[in-house]
């Protein structure tokens, strides 16, 4: 009788079955952090979430084109059970920030690490190399992930959050079980909207129709720096907010997308660390002006779109990616330029790569909105002047409503706005438009005129 030899080691089958189980569980914790950015009250947590998103995106893009090697030759494509998507969809579902974090740092991390942990041990070391070789590159900062998370929520942590992960336990047992899902068809639908950004507790609010902060001289004065400062650390916690929730609500749209608003909210979140440090160095911290949401809360949603729906997604883009993260091209390339000349190369520093990212952001926001809106060449600036007429025409109600209400307030603030027009020697500000940048973001001819006849940009370069 001949002897059987067993095969030491998983086949290529075996090797994707496991693969798209991890990739699953990393393209969950995308999701996942995407939809909670907004909801975590705490600003380190949100950047957390924020980085860990296109971390775990981009791993599980690694992972799908692996599993892609392995299963090429017999056309087959692995899939994970419903019971899988029944544990991470009960994750999204936590009642609190704190039993979220507990649920992501100390239940599903250490299941995700042991998960590629088994597929090193188990798999055939020469065969699945590839495999092997992109674990062995992930697993240093998944760990780094799992034990910063970790620190963080320390302190939040209660004994009662036990029962919550002896939920997520017993599901975990039934994750094989139910019917077969493919990895782009493993996620779920958003189990929320979220009008409100969630921010510490005693967080003083600039009020809805408020002009916010008005430094008059953010060059020259410290005080005005430090506003200025505060304003853009504002605008990347907002910006990463909202771009985070248009990948939540959206999971049916395509992965390159998923991985374009990944990188972009991963950038956010790196920005909001720049300035943050800019103003530490200077003194100033987050809440020592009052702190607006309104990039976040005015763009959530629009009266002319219904809820969720793409049309909304393509507002919010249009608004934020084509013509606020346009102007921010414009407004960087000038302001650099200020900051040098007037010996703040460390503004200047942060600012050069904040300009980088941008026109990433535009350029993504571009490709987005034309995927949406068709192919028509005049069909994004016309779905643009249609959504920006809106926004504005809200925006003076709102005003309208705050002068109305505090007059007072409203009076301080057209002085300050005056006292920075006597600064500039009554000019408006000045914001030449950087035809490079727009150029390499790919904004048409046509985007530039829509631009320029709202009078946010003009094509005459600097006075100073
Ligand atoms: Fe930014
Ligand atoms: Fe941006």
């Amino acid at each position: 009788m001949r002897a059987r030899h067993h095969a030491a080691f998983w086949l290529p089958a075996q090797a994707a079955a496991s693969l798209v189980q991890i990739a699953c569980l990393e393209r969950s914790l995308a999701h996942i952090a995407a939809g909670w950015v907004v909801k975590m009250p705490a600003f380190d947590a949100k950047v957390a979430f924020g980085l860990q998103m296109h971390r775990a995106m981009e791993r599980a893009t690694a992972l799908r084109s692996r599993i892609k090697g392995l299963c090429h030759a017999t056309a087959e494509e692995p899939t994970v059970a419903s019971g899988l998507r029944s544990v991470v969809s009960h994750i999204d579902r936590a009642q609190t920030p704190d039993r979220l974090a507990a649920a992501v740092y100390r239940w599903l991390y250490p299941r995700l690490i042991e998960s590629y942990k088994t597929h090193l041990r188990q798999t055939d070391p020469d065969g699945d190399r590839g495999s092997i070789e992109l674990i062995r590159s992930f697993l240093p900062a998944i760990e780094e992930e799992r034990r910063d998370g970790r620190a963080r929520s320390r302190a939040r942590w209660r004994s009662d959050g036990r029962a919550w992960l002896g939920e997520l336990d017993e599901l975990w047992t039934a994750r094989t079980e139910g019917e077969p899902l493919t990895l782009e068809n493993a996620l779920w639908g958003p189990v929320d909207r979220v009008r409100t950004a969630a921010r510490p507790e005693r967080t003083r609010l600039s009020e809805s129709g408020s002009l916010g902060l008005v430094p008059a001289d953010p060059v020259g004065d410290e005080r005005d720096i430090g506003m200025f400062l505060h304003k853009e650390l504002d605008e990347e916690y907002t910006a990463l907010e909202l771009i985070a929730r248009n990948a939540y609500e959206h999971p049916d749209m395509p992965w390159a997308f998923h991985r374009d608003m990944a990188r972009h909210a991963s950038d956010e979140a790196r920005h909001a660390v720049m300035i943050a440090r800019l103003m530490t160095a200077r003194g100033f911290r987050h809440g020592d002006f009052a702190v607006s949401v309104s990039s976040y809360e005015g763009l959530y949603e629009f009266e002319p779109c219904a809820p969720g729906s793409r049309k909304e997604l393509l507002w919010r883009m249009l608004i934020r990616q084509t013509f606020m993260e346009g102007l921010a091209i414009d407004s960087l390339a000038h302001d650099i330029e200020r900051r040098r000349a007037a010996g703040q190369s460390d503004i200047a520093e942060v600012l050069e790569y904040v300009l980088r990212d941008e026109v990433f952001h535009a350029q993504s926001g571009l490709r987005w909105s034309r995927e949406l809106v068709g192919s028509e060449p005049d069909a994004i600036v016309q779905a643009r002047e249609e959504a920006f007429a809106y926004f504005t025409a809200r925006a003076e109600a709102a005003r309208e409503a705050f002068v109305i209400n505090n007059l007072d307030e409203a009076m301080r603030e057209l002085a300050a706005v005056q006292d920075g027009k006597l600064q500039r020697g009554a000019t408006p500000p000045d914001r030449p438009l950087n035809h490079t940048g727009r150029a390499q973001a790919g904004y048409t001819d046509e985007d530039i005129r829509q631009v320029v006849s709202w009078g946010y940009a003009s094509e005459k370069t600097g006075k100073a």
